[in-house]
């Protein structure tokens, strides 16, 4: 039977024993300060790698998206960044504001190894 797409989502936890291996050249680091004011504008970068980026291996996108605290409906997406082989480095970084308390969850593709979740709690003071 076919999985649920999430369970298709690797993430450090839970990446079957085939794939482990992979976990630290595809699950983006993510950058940013662990306390932030409410409406501020802060930097978050995302780096993944170090990975190969040549046409027939290569990171193609980041998706970034948000878990607010007390949303009804998470997660929010925020941006999404496309890679182009031989020419890019799989690296990012976007200016965001946050309301609440907020889980960062970048979502890194690679056309080979699939997807792999990376995730940071940033705390938002009122
Ligand atoms: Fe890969």
């Amino acid at each position: 039977m076919a999985e649920p797409f999430g369970k298709l989502i690797y993430t450090q936890e839970e990446a079957p024993e085939q794939v482990i291996s992979k976990a630290e050249t595809h699950t983006a680091k993510i950058e940013a300060p662990d306390t932030v004011k409410a409406g501020e504008p802060f930097k978050v970068t995302i780096k993944v790698g170090p990975h190969e980026m040549r046409d027939v291996h290569s990171i193609r996108k980041v998706e970034l998206y948000i878990y607010e605290e007390g949303r009804p409906f998470n997660p929010v997406h925020v941006a999404t960044v496309e890679f182009g082989p031989e020419y890019t480095e799989p690296e990012v970084t976007l200016t965001l504001k946050l309301k609440k308390n907020s889980t960062l969850y970048a979502i890194t593709y690679c056309n080979l190894h699939g997807l792999w979740e990376a995730r940071k709690e940033i705390k938002v003071e009122q």
